[in-house]
């Protein structure tokens, strides 16, 4: 039987509970579905590649058919290399529509054989985006249940200082000793 894969781009910095849900989502009708982390270097984000890579791959250690891989240039050219039929792609609300309407529009153009799947993730999430738990965390909230425990504490030693400073000391200490 025909196995279809699909990939699912962005920039996930840092990926968040919605991220996940997709996943978990998208694993469920998808054979193999390949997590697409866009390698941007216009962009400053907040956490480096490697670090967005190792929490995605973290978060999806349970998933036997989801690998996490990085990619660069454009996304159909991507899902071609790596044999996708699809594109996922999640949307929370009208708002989202324009633009991934726009996106998914263009990349049919560009590869007419590739389809756009869009899942809406639990409305626990539909308020969810990476901008908002930046900003959130960035100004001291908490971001509890809106990431995984594992990006929370990630969130905490990228952003508390006296956390950084601790781990600074303490690699030091271990380089020394
Ligand atoms: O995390 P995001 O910002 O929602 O992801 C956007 C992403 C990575 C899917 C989009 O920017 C993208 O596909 N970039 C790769 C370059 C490309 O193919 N551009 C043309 C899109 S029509």
């Amino acid at each position: 039987m025909r196995k279809v894969s699909a990939i699912y781009p962005g920039s996930f910095d840092p990926p968040t509970n919605g991220h996940l849900d997709l996943i978990d989502r998208g694993s469920k009708i998808f054979d193999q579905l390949v997590v697409a982390l866009l390698r941007n270097p216009d962009k400053a984000p907040l956490f480096t590649l490697p670090e967005r890579l190792r929490m995605l791959e973290s978060m999806t250690e349970g998933f036997k058919n989801v690998r996490v891989e990085t990619f660069d240039g454009l996304t159909v050219d991507y899902a071609a290399k790596v044999n996708a039929s699809a594109i996922l792609r999640g949307i929370r609300a009208i708002s989202d529509y324009e633009y991934e309407l726009q996106m998914a529009l263009m990349n049919r153009k560009l590869h007419p054989e590739l389809e756009t799947v869009f899942m809406m993730p639990a409305e626990q999430y539909s308020y969810l985006s990476s901008r908002l738990v930046r900003e959130i965390a960035q100004l001291g909230g908490s971001v509890k249940d809106l990431v995984p425990e594992m990006v929370e504490q990630r969130l905490k030693e990228k952003l508390d200082p006296a956390i950084k400073l601790q781990h600074a000391r303490g690699s030091k200490s271990r380089k020394r000793g």
